[in-house]
């Protein structure tokens, strides 16, 4: 098992160790695109699982066994802290890893995707959507109801958003039927009746922002999106402040983002990496390392 072999947080080499993220695939993308922007100073080892993705369909128990995997896998090359950027993997296993690794702080994107839908909803009335798996965990129920106990959650499972934002069938006709056809029932068809719909949908898939002008659109006005990549970078900056590991108070701050500081590791053909990162990831990967990891 990892251990920090003689390390102490405060140390300058931890400090100077990246942060590991995990996702079934790319969609971790989008919380590494808001930890960039929070956190330039910082670099990045980004684990993405794409030989067994998608998580969302799998069992609990499958899950977890893929999670604590990808978890010693980041921790044996070396990470300071662990942020699960997967709501699926998040809902089934953060707890697990947090108990098998204690050494390492481990941040999932549920608490921090349920705070900022709290801080966004007027009314207390919340739609969640993403994955079977995340819907069938009710993380984010619990999550929400601990801050807000009268709040009214619609859990909506998008199966399909994953495949489309995968595929880069985000917007147009298609994609807003699709769209239609998951969120008319708590959106479009109770307004028509005059009834109260929610006023804030949470985006419970690091998928799920790259579909988020057609969920927008489908939604209605006056509908908050909320995701939790940008609350996820916060609570991870503020982590480290506490724990005087952030990277800001080291010597060699400030290193380019590629290929320097953030290194990219998957379970499946890295070309095919490389081309679905880049949407996620709003950016080109050509000169990132992408490297094939077993696990
Ligand atoms: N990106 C994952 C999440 O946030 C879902 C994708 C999958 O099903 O693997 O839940």
């Amino acid at each position: 098992m990892y251990t920090t072999q003689g390390l102490t947080p405060g140390n300058a080499a931890i400090r100077e160790l990246p942060i590991g993220l995990f996702d079934s695939g790319v969609g971790g993308m989008t919380v590494l695109r808001a930890m960039r922007g929070i956190l330039p100073n910082e670099s990045f080892l980004y684990l993405g699982d794409t030989a067994r993705s998608p998580y969302g369909p799998k069992s609990v128990e499958t899950v977890q066994g893929y999670t604590l995997q990808a978890a010693e896998e980041l921790l044996k090359r070396g990470i300071k802290m662990l942020v699960i950027a997967c709501n699926t993997a998040t809902a089934a296993a953060l707890d697990r890893v947090r108990r098998e690794f204690p050494q390492i702080e481990t941040v999932g994107v549920i608490e921090p995707g349920a705070e900022a839908a709290c801080r966004a909803t007027h009314t207390g009335r919340i739609a969640v959507i993403a994955t079977h798996g995340t819907i069938r965990g009710r993380a984010y129920e619990e999550a929400i109801l601990k801050r807000m106990p009268d709040a009214e959650l619609f859990p909506i499972p998008c199966p399909l958003f994953v495949a489309m934002a995968e595929d880069g069938l985000v917007e147009g006709p298609l994609a807003t039927g699709i769209a239609a056809r998951y969120l008319d029932p708590v959106f479009r068809i109770p307004r028509e009746q005059g009834l109260e719909t929610p006023d804030t949908l949470v985006l419970a898939c690091t998928h799920f922002p790259l579909l988020q002008s057609a969920i927008a659109d489908v939604a209605g006005q006056g509908v908050t999106l909320v995701d939790s990549a940008t609350n996820t970078a916060r609570v991870v900056k503020k982590i480290l402040r506490e724990k005087h590991l952030d990277r800001g108070s080291g010597p060699s701050a400030g290193v380019a983002f590629c290929p320097g500081s953030t290194r990219f590791l998957t379970t499946d053909d890295p070309e095919r990496f490389k081309r679905l990162g880049e949407q996620f990831l709003g950016m080109t990967l050509a000169p990132c390392t992408v490297e094939l990891a077993k696990l």
